[in-house]
């Protein structure tokens, strides 16, 4: 209802392949839980083509899609969906620019990339996106709706 804060937000964030390579995993996982979010499910893959191209689905026509299909399957990925107020919105901060180049310090991309072919992660753009994409990548039982300590307390 009005005035109380969705702390269920939740959004997709994707340690891309050359942040598996590049064993930044561990750092990046640090860096949401450090931050106070909820970790509700986390998985390894060899990403399809066919889910590719549902997931980046209004990228299809950029003169770049063919090589970020390649960059994408190049290895595994872990993806994640993180809980917590506004969590879509603070990702997309702690991420950092989509283009590493413009990245600040203190972001993941900032610290640990320099071109935008090897950003090293995925958040969802929106509370839309969000959505789609955790619906995409997720089965239903594969998040948990497990309860934090400090959860009443947090908010
Ligand atoms: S656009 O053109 O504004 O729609 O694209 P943008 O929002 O900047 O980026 C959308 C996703 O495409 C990735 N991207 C690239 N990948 C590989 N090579 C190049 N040159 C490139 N340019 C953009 C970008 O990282 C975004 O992917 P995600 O996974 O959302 O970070």
């Amino acid at each position: 209802s009005a005035g109380v804060p969705d702390v269920s937000e939740r959004t997709l964030i994707a340690v891309k392949p050359d942040g598996v390579q590049r064993r930044l995993v561990g750092q990046i996982i640090q860096r949401f839980e450090q931050r106070g979010f909820k970790l509700v499910g986390l998985k390894m893959l060899q990403v399809s083509e066919d889910l590719l191209s549902q997931h980046y689905c209004q990228l299809r026509q950029k003169p770049f899609y063919p090589s970020l299909l390649q960059y994408m399957t190049s290895g595994p990925v872990v993806v994640m969906v993180w809980e917590g107020l506004n969590v879509v919105q603070t990702s997309r901060a702690m991420v950092g620019h989509t283009n590493p180049a413009e990245a600040q310090a203190g972001t993941v991309r900032g610290d640990f990339s320099f071109h935008v072919s090897r950003n090293v992660v995925h958040a969802s753009d929106s509370l839309e996106g969000a959505q789609r994409e955790i619906q995409l990548w997720f089965q239903g039982n594969e998040l948990l709706n497990w309860v934090c300590c400090d959860q009443t307390s947090t908010y």
